[in-house]
């Protein structure tokens, strides 16, 4: 494309350099100055050549070039997954396990996905720059793309679609690992919660059922059954909060859950004034929870 949008680009310059050297000389050298000249002037580069070009254009990429990048056909697959997105986070399942994550996905290096893309509130965008092209997730509309890493690594993605005051803070990462190490992972995913090990990680667990925390995030194993906010089962074994917002250390797991709205202003998380006593407590159990 760009190589076509160069040429077309010299051509038009030629052309205007071409009337400025001959601008006492009305019409064209190999035309003349007739009035059908200038009409041939007009349909051959106003009309015929631009209908040409584009429609090439079209037929390489559209027809030729998206269907390497598009979503894989039924059977393609090794495997299927749901990411939904939502002011500003993402929930990920894994084709038929019970694991939900969040803001972190896993998929299995050198192995097609088939990934859906749907929205739960507004229009935002699935984009992972070195594994496909972006698309959109829609209310209402389910999407699919193929998600393919080469090699293992950690890949950025970043929703490509303004959702809101906070759209800049709506990252996620990928995590491309060898089949093996996957499988584990998520076997690990899919267990419930861990019992709180210290006194002050139970008390954190009483702190979050009885406050607010439990009615809008979930924490497999517990009453904790809210779909406002991402799932918590295995926090702690993710690298970062807020989506990639800021790294999972305590420390700013606590800062996190304290005052959320100084991290992300207008996120659905309210900061709930417990006092720092307790949310050192709640940040106590959700570190346990990896
Ligand atoms: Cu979600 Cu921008």
């Amino acid at each position: 494309m760009l190589v076509v949008a160069g040429l077309v680009f010299l051509g038009a310059v030629a052309m205007l350099a071409l009337g400025w050297l001959r601008r006492d000389k009305p019409g064209l050298p190999w035309l003349g100055e007739s009035e059908r000249a200038n009409t041939t002037l007009v349909v051959a580069f106003g009309i015929a050549i631009p209908i040409v070009i584009l429609v090439a254009l079209f037929v390489v990429s559209d027809l030729v070039l998206m269907k390497e990048t598009d979503a894989p056909r039924a059977g393609e697959t090794a495997m299927g997954m749901t990411v939904v997105g939502h002011q500003w986070w993402w929930e990920v399942r894994y084709g038929d396990s019970d694991a939900v994550t969040a803001n972190e996905i896993h998929i299995p290096a050198r192995t097609p996905i088939d990934l859906v893309a749907r929205s739960a509130d507004v229009i935002h965008s699935f984009w992972v720059p070195e594994l496909n092209r972006k698309i959109d997730m829609i209310p209402g509309q389910a999407n699919s793309i193929e998600l393919y890493a080469d090699e293992p690594g950690v890949y950025r993605g970043q929703c490509a679609e303004f959702c809101g005051l906070q759209h800049a803070h709506m990252a996620f990462r990928v995590y491309a690992e060898p089949p093996a190490r996957f499988r584990e992972w998520l076997a690990n995913m899919e267990r419930p919660a861990r019992e709180p090990a210290s006194a002050e990680a139970r008390r954190g667990r009483r702190l979050f059922m009885e406050n607010a925390c439990a009615s809008c995030h979930t924490i497999a194993g517990t009453e904790a059954r809210g779909s406002i906010g991402p799932d918590l089962t295995h926090v702690a074994s993710r690298q970062t909060l807020a989506a990639d917002t800021i790294e999972n250390t305590p420390r700013n797991l606590f800062r996190w859950i304290r005052n959320p709205q100084s991290i992300k202003p207008g996120d659905k998380m309210p900061g709930l004034g417990l006092g720092a006593a307790r949310f050192q407590a709640i940040a106590a159990y959700l570190s346990e929870l990896r």
